[in-house]
């Protein structure tokens, strides 16, 4: 241990660590090294899972549950590995397995293993049991049978248990994109930068049309919730968000954050009107084009935001009063999905620490303050992106 070696290493992971020493200041844990030297790292947490079920599918019920019982059941991958999962080694300079499983502490915390999407196949009696007793998006809790289980079977295309074919890469080093709507962005040029990846990433509010120098127009996937897809149509149809990005080759990423998402996500691949819940009546096409099928449609697993939650954005804020509401935001569960599925990833218009310096989206004509939701925790966010960028597992675009 007294070694300089280690000693070095030690100050390298606390100057690494430090800020986040201030958000998870009682999260420490105890990494046995290779060599068998104990060092004292700030783990973003220690436990696999903690965010317990609730006994109630009140909300009200919720939190104490959250708080109060901690879930000890490790974590179990679902038994059918992703087919994206079967990676080669990376013909990469510096991918993003290697990259985490170099560091420390995000060599822990990652678990390349764990199921980022849900289909057909994952809809059992087993997983039915497990996750009714989960709140959404983490499960299942208060959802009917036969909404959930009438979804999921129609995602059975092969197309449904990955985000991307790797054959259509031959170089084998997939280089994906994932793009914010931070008002850093604007005037910043990285278009061509942007488009310049093989997979690019957009996500709710995300205006393309005018600002083509400074966001780029390329468009492989669009992630969101029926809540935040909607709300972006009415909050930015005045920046020109008009319509839901449509294109032969784009492919929508549902986050399973409410009943809703899984009765849009049925009437999407059926190509028919919303039939019931807050939604009915309406018509999916109208969203997402005329193309109907399956093969259009990604939906993210619950155990992977569990996964996430737990283990990459676990705030304060699940301890308080509306913990139950607490979810990672869009832009980090896009950017987090690119980071278990792409090679080498790099981040656009995400929150920065200097983001007081810019405004809230990038299309916005005169500055607005970032919003921070209840719903969400943007600094910690902004601290894991920082901490990833610095241990060289992803690139934050920073000005
Ligand atoms: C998927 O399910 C639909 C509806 O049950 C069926 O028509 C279709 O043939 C199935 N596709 C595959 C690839 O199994
Ligand atoms: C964004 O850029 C445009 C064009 O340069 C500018 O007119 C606008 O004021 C900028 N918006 C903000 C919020 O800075």
């Amino acid at each position: 241990m007294g070694s300089p070696h280690w000693k070095r290493l030690c100050l390298l992971l606390l100057a690494a660590f430090s800020s986040s020493l201030v958000l998870y200041g009682h999260y420490y844990a105890t990494v046995e090294l290779p060599a068998g030297q104990r060092v004292i790292a700030s783990l973003l947490q220690p436990e696999p899972l903690l965010l317990a079920p609730s006994g109630t599918s009140h909300p009200a019920g919720s939190h104490r549950a959250l708080r109060g019982s901690l879930e000890r059941e490790s974590f179990k991958p679902s038994s059918q590995p992703e087919e994206r999962n079967r990676r080669q080694p990376s013909p990469c300079p510096r991918s993003v397995v290697e990259a985490a499983k170099a560091h420390p502490a995000f060599g822990e915390l990652f678990q390349f293993a764990t199921p980022v999407l849900m289909w057909d196949q994952h809809f059992n009696p087993k997983t039915w049991t497990r996750l009714k007793e989960r709140h959404v998006p983490y499960g299942w809790q208060g959802l009917s049978h036969a909404a959930v289980s009438s979804t999921l079977r129609l995602l059975n295309a092969s197309a449904n248990r990955h985000l991307f074919d790797r054959h259509r890469f031959p170089g084998g080093c997939v280089r994906c994109a994932v793009v914010g709507n931070g008002g850093i962005l604007n005037g910043s040029r990285q278009g061509e930068a942007i488009d310049a990846h093989d997979l690019v990433f957009r996500l709710n509010g995300a205006v393309i049309r005018g600002f083509e120098e400074d966001v780029g127009t390329k468009i492989s996937f669009y992630g969101f919730t029926v809540n935040t897809m909607k709300n972006s149509l009415i909050a930015y149809e005045e920046y020109g968000f008009t319509r839901i990005p449509q294109a032969e080759d784009l492919k929508y990423i549902f986050i399973p954050s409410d009943v809703r998402d899984y009765i849009m996500l049925r009437s999407a691949i059926q190509g028919s009107p919303v039939p019931e819940g807050s939604d009915k009546g309406d018509d999916p096409r109208k969203y997402f084009g005329p193309e109907v099928s399956a093969e259009k449609f990604k939906l993210l697993h619950p155990d992977f935001l569990h996964y996430l939650t737990a283990r990459f954005l676990r705030s304060e804020l699940l301890n308080m009063q509306y913990g139950h509401l607490y979810m990672p935001s869009t832009g980090a569960l896009m950017l987090l999905t690119a980071l278990h599925t792409c090679d080498q990833v790099s981040a656009y218009g995400f929150i920065t620490g200097n983001y007081e310096q810019f405004s809230d989206h990038y299309y916005e004509v005169e500055k607005k303050p970032l919003v921070f939701y209840a719903n969400h925790d943007m600094l910690l966010e902004a601290e894991l992106w920082r901490s990833l960028h610095q241990a060289g597992i992803m690139e934050l675009y920073q000005r």
